[in-house]
């Protein structure tokens, strides 16, 4: 007699990943990122994995780009614009976006990094929140 209910739970563990539980929100977030992206941001950085369609003299976020080098907390700052240097051209999100919205933005653009990118960037997105509490 147990071993209807031993199944029916096998069954509940098979089924849940198939039914979306887990993972669902990280790929909620890369959808949210992606939009937001073409809407505020394609227009001058291109694509956001191959760079294609960027303008001259904006950094691109793929692999070949730039954007990998900087921890997440800093690339924040510089889209929302509290992070601000000389001759800055690209505008703040300040007002338009929210943190949560440009970490999806963020996310977006991981999708696109291979592995040991993804490590490295990982190792100063963690060491830049132990320096910046
Ligand atoms: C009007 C053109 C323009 C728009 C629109 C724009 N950017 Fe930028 N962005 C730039 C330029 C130019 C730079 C290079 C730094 C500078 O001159 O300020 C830059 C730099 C950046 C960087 C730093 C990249 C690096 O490799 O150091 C990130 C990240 C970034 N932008 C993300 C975004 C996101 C996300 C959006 C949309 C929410 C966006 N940008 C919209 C022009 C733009």
């Amino acid at each position: 007699m147990r071993l209807p209910l031993a199944s029916g739970i096998m069954l509940m563990l098979i089924l849940a990943p198939a039914l979306g539980c887990g993972g669902s929100d990280a790929e909620s977030q890369v959808t949210i990122g992606e939009t937001l992206y073409a809407e505020h941001c394609q227009l001058c950085h291109g694509d956001a994995k191959s760079g294609e369609g960027a303008l001259a003299d904006v950094p691109t976020h793929g692999p070949d780009g730039h954007t990998w080098h900087h921890a997440d907390g800093q690339l924040v700052d510089i889209i929302i614009g509290r992070l601000s240097y000389r001759g800055k051209k690209m505008p703040a999100f300040g007002g338009t976006i929210s943190d949560e919205e440009a970490m999806a933005i963020l996310e977006y653009f991981k999708t696109g990094w291979p592995a040991e990118i993804l490590e490295a960037q990982q190792e100063a997105s963690k060491n830049w929140n132990a320096l910046n509490p």
